[in-house]
């Protein structure tokens, strides 16, 4: 595989140096939106009831889930890394659990639920946009009561990567962040869509208790209710965020720490479709901040994780199981001192 976006020498470098405290079970632990994603692609994927069959390109079947497509990147970057989650007694279900054990996710605490069907999502593909049709499942059958103070004892870090489609969880969460922080984790929180596009939630009660933000630049401005990107991020500081990054798509992305802004530029890639490449992204991240590495490699590690991943279809194949060869070009890196 090519890697178009290689972090620099330095950061591989301190990736393999990264100093790691075994006394947890787990570096980090996350909640599982366990689901499958059928990718149905072609010129012409738009259904037409009246009972047409249309003949499409391709598809793919995969594992899909925001929270599990992080678990497996970041276990694949060497995180010891379990997911909390429930599957269905079916086929489905075992492709999940069988995905996750591949990529080196611990699923002790995966269990099958025979009372609810695996969660399926299907995405239809055209001309780089795509229309979405989800059955939730066991995407949001956790409940508060299934977090246990030894789950969240047993890990360094606490993820959760989507909060608003985790809706048995979500009354619960700023208690479980607060938890959390009790008893010693780091935590961070990518919201990801609203697909309700309220945006209100109890976001506000969660942030206090959010070492690190991880949204997409519209997601940031809809949470903050802020046009402006820089008075987002000052405004997830001002609620008690210690780092934020924005993900900017093609773009690149920057990681703000209310000192200073660490803006990493991207090479454009093309060939696959954006799914994945932000939880991605999350991981990477995490990889070099658990390991105590600067911002600069941690983002360098994140943009290489999110653009591999957009390279390809679906939102595994692309993930970084290492980084086999070494760029030292830092060009792309911009601080901005405030
Ligand atoms: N077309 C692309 N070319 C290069 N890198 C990309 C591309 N799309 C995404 N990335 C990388 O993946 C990261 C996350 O992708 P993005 O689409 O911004 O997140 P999200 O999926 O949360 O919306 C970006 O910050 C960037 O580093
Ligand atoms: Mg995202």
């Amino acid at each position: 595989m090519i890697v178009v976006n290689r972090p620099s020498d330095q950061t591989l470098a301190m990736l393999y140096r990264g100093i790691m405290d075994n006394h947890k079970a787990f570096d980090l632990l996350t909640f599982g939106d366990l689901c499958v994603d059928l990718i149905v692609s072609g010129d012409d994927v738009r259904p037409q009831f009246g009972q047409v069959e249309k003949l499409v390109g391709d598809y793919t079947l995969e594992m899909g889930g925001s929270c599990s497509l992080f678990a497996c990147q970041a276990a694949r970057l060497g995180l010891r890394t379990a997911i909390l989650g429930r599957v269905g007694d079916d086929s489905f279900g075992r492709l999940v659990v069988r995905r996750l054990q591949e990529c080196g996710v611990d699923t002790r605490y995966v269990s099958v639920d025979p009372h609810v069907k695996t969660g399926l999502g299907i995405a239809l593909c055209q001309d780089n946009d795509r229309a979405i049709l989800t059955y939730m499942g066991t995407i949001n059958v956790l409940q508060p009561g299934d977090v246990t103070g030894a789950l969240l004892a047993s890990a360094r870090h606490l993820h959760h990567g989507s909060y608003y489609l985790h809706t048995g969880l979500l009354p619960g969460i700023p208690d479980i962040f607060r938890r959390a922080k009790q008893l010693g984790l780091s935590t961070s929180l990518d919201p990801n869509w609203d697909p309700q596009e309220l945006w209100d939630a109890n976001l506000a009660e969660v942030l206090p208790y959010t070492d690190i933000l991880m949204p997409n630049e519209q997601e940031a401005r809809f949470i903050s209710h802020q046009s402006r990107l820089a008075e987002a991020v000052a405004s997830f500081h001002t609620q008690g965020v210690r780092l934020v990054t924005v993900k900017l798509g093609a773009q690149g992305a920057l990681v703000d720490d209310g000192q200073a802004t660490l803006r990493r530029a991207v090479a454009p890639v093309s060939g696959g479709d954006s799914i994945g490449a932000g939880d991605s992204f999350d991981a990477g991240f995490l990889s070099g901040w658990l390991r105590d590495m600067p911002l600069k490699g941690c983002l360098d590690l994140a943009c290489a994780c999110g653009s591999s991943v957009a390279s390809q279809v679906g939102g595994l194949a692309g993930q970084l199981r290492f980084l086999p060869q070494i760029h030292t070009d830092t060009s792309w890196y911009q601080s901005t001192k405030k």
